[in-house]
């Protein structure tokens, strides 16, 4: 296609024209928003480095949960902060533990919503490390049998998926064998799957009060150089029964997205993570960018790159965004 024959610009030209032939677009049913949930009354803690999001008791949990169900977003990730943590993360599987709690009270106010649990034992060790610490490493089989209960747990408590962000080795396959032996057969898991050892998830790790006591995560979170390797673990969680497959973080591993989606034919998710967040937030706060303007175009690259679901803490604010610019078109 040659110049003057073919000019692009004239499918630019208006935004009637421009909308006819948009090849990606943005959906809330896509979305999936995360919540931090601790125990108490009352309790909403503003999280410094993410504007809009809290620390929210069960309580007040529920209350914020009204408007995203009402504009349609299908899905929250729920992330416990525990009363207490220890060496094995007990509050992790325990029956009164903050997402278990909260789990039941969110399934009785909103049945329809799908309430996923993150499955993970770092907000609940007292030493941050995503596992059982052995000799001064994080031991991977011995946590798997933590991390199974820690599913089971949420199981039990009605949730309708989980989550494994821990990155031990074989523990969508321990997990799936634990559900499945207890009558949850049919629960989904979403696997993060392709998850990098990455600086943005500094805003979280104060958030959940999760960072690693001593150390860092680079023996069993993935390096940042690698690609195959992402195709790799993959590979080993759809073997062993993931649902969902997960790319974390999306906008610096757009590549990754790209690839898994290329390579495997299961519900590809991207976790838009909460340092990608706050970048935003920042620099909009500082009059540097146009907040919507640039969050929009983040999403819509997380979605052009094949990602299906995005797990975002930007959801409820494109939710918004998208619905008020269809009534806005419609008048
Ligand atoms: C914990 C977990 C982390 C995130 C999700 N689950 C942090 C980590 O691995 O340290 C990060 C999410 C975010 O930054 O928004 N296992």
């Amino acid at each position: 296609m040659r110049f003057p024959e073919y000019r692009p610009r004239r499918m630019r030209r208006t935004e009637a024209l421009r909308s006819m032939v948009r090849e990606t677009q943005l959906n809330v049913r896509n979305f999936i928003l995360p919540f931090f949930c601790i125990a108490g009354k009352g309790v909403k803690n503003p999280l410094a480095s993410m504007p809009g999001h809290f620390q929210l008791s069960p309580d007040v949990l529920i209350k914020e949960l009204r408007e995203p169900v009402d504009r349609g977003i299908p899905a929250i990730i729920l992330f416990g902060i525990p009363s207490k943590k220890d060496s094995v993360g007990s509050e992790g599987y325990s029956k009164d533990g903050i997402v278990q709690r909260a789990v039941r009270q969110i399934k009785s106010a909103y049945p329809d919503l799908v309430v996923i649990t993150d499955v993970c034992l770092c907000e609940y060790t007292d030493h941050g490390h995503c596992g059982v610490v052995m000799n001064n490493d994080v031991d991977n089989d011995s946590t798997l049998d933590l991390l199974a209960r820690i599913a089971l747990s949420h199981a039990n408590s009605g949730a309708d998926m989980v989550a494994p962000s821990d990155m031990m080795d074989g523990r969508v396959g321990a997990i799936r064998e634990a559900l499945d032996e207890s009558g949850h057969e049919s629960l989904p898991i979403m696997a993060y799957s392709a998850k990098y050892c990455s600086g943005f998830y500094g805003p979280f790790r104060d958030a959940a009060q999760s960072a690693p006591k001593f150390g860092d995560r680079r023996s069993y979170q993935m390096d940042p150089a690698n690609s195959d390797e992402a195709i790799r673990e993959v590979g080993m969680d759809v073997d062993e029964g993931a649902d969902i497959i997960m790319v974390k973080p999306a906008l610096p591993y757009l590549d990754i997205i790209w690839r898994v989606r290329n390579a495997f034919d299961l519900p590809v998710a991207a976790y838009n993570v909460s340092g990608e967040f706050s970048m935003l937030k920042a620099a909009a706060q500082n009059g540097w960018i146009d907040y919507e303007r640039c969050m929009m175009e983040a999403l819509i690259s997380i979605k052009r790159a094949g990602a299906d679901l995005i797990i975002t803490y930007h959801a409820l604010e494109a939710a918004r965004l998208l619905q008020d610019n269809v009534s806005k078109r419609n008048k």
